[in-house]
């Protein structure tokens, strides 16, 4: 064992450091020395301590209240929510995906912990499904997760969720003084953070492609591996969008609406996700077989 670790070990055990797990503000530009894990976490306290009058702002930082009853009315899942078959479908949806993040299934696949939901056409429920997917990873005690509406053309996140829009991606994307912190909202759902499209670009697409989003990627990935990070994208078909953020992440949702996507439809969709570890195709608006459930799931194997 190597000084560092000791020290490390030490220190943990006289109770000195403070636990990572704890729901501590995102702060995402800071370097990143490339250090042996142990090192970075012997690292972040001390920057806690250095940075005493930065973190207590952001202890008192607003608070976004999300609608409930809003979300409630729209079928979604909510705290409290007593309509289980959507928890049940919600439960089976997310048990792959979190296993691959964190469990024994992120073996060998890059940035697992960020996953983006699409589907193939307009309509087909991404919004939902990526709301839902969010609360429910959420509502677990200790999970995190971070919704960024990355479906900066045609927004519908902070609508859906009756949250007031406010600068989001798009204006972190641009880099004019906008540092990540003053684009995450914290919710009133403990756990759940959420970052808005922010103002229409024209030049969207090369905003999302460009080295400032692939770093964001790769920040979230690296330095936040405890927490879910979902993606809401525009449809693969409609635009390039889809596929350019997919590259980006370790794991896609493809939302398919039942009896209504041509298989063709899907199966081009498929082909644009090739370079993707992990595709988990979920049936949307399935009213066949209600008994089994409202929404069908399965996975694709590249
Ligand atoms: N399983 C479902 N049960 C009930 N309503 C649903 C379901 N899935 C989607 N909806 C509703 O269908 C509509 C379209 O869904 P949503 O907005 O999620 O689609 P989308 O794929 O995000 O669309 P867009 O491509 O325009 O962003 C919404 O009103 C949504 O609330
Ligand atoms: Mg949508």
């Amino acid at each position: 064992m190597s000084i560092i670790e000791n020290a490390f070990n030490k220190a943990k055990n006289e109770g000195q450091m403070v636990d990572n797990a704890t729901d501590s503000p995102l702060e995402i530009n800071k370097p990143s020395p490339e250090q042996p894990s142990s090192l970075k976490q012997l690292i972040t306290p001390v920057s806690q301590v250095t940075h005493t009058e930065k973190t207590e702002s952001k202890v008192i930082e607003e608070t976004t209240e999300i609608n409930w009853a809003k979300l409630a009315e729209l079928g979604f899942v909510t705290p409290g929510d007593s309509n289980t078959q959507t928890i049940e479908e919600y439960r089976n949806i997310k048990r792959p995906l979190v296993s691959n993040a964190f469990g024994e299934g992120s073996v060998g696949i890059e940035r697992s912990n960020l996953i983006l939901v699409t589907s193939s056409v307009p309509g087909e429920g991404k919004t939902f499904t990526a709301i839902n997917l969010a609360l429910s990873i959420a509502t677990e005690r200790d999970k995190k997760v971070l919704l960024i509406d990355a479906d900066v053309a045609r927004p519908s996140i902070s609508k859906t969720l009756g949250i007031k829009s406010s600068p989001g991606l798009i204006e972190y994307l641009e880099g004019q003084d906008v540092e990540f912190s003053d684009i995450v909202l914290k919710t009133n759902m403990p756990g759940l953070r959420v970052i808005p499209a922010g103002k229409r670009h024209k030049h969207s697409t090369e905003l999302l492609s460009s080295n400032r989003m692939i770093l964001l990627a790769k920040q979230l990935s690296n330095r936040y591996p405890d927490r879910i990070v979902i993606f809401d994208s525009p449809p693969l078909l409609a635009a390039t969008q889809g596929e350019i953020l997919a590259r980006l992440v370790g794991q896609v949702v493809l939302v398919i609406e039942a009896e209504t996507t041509l298989q063709s439809m899907v199966m081009e969709s498929v082909n644009k996700l090739a370079s993707c570890d992990v595709v988990l195709a979920v049936l949307n608006k399935s009213k066949v077989g209600m008994d089994a459930g409202y929404y069908r799931y399965g996975q694709y194997a590249h």
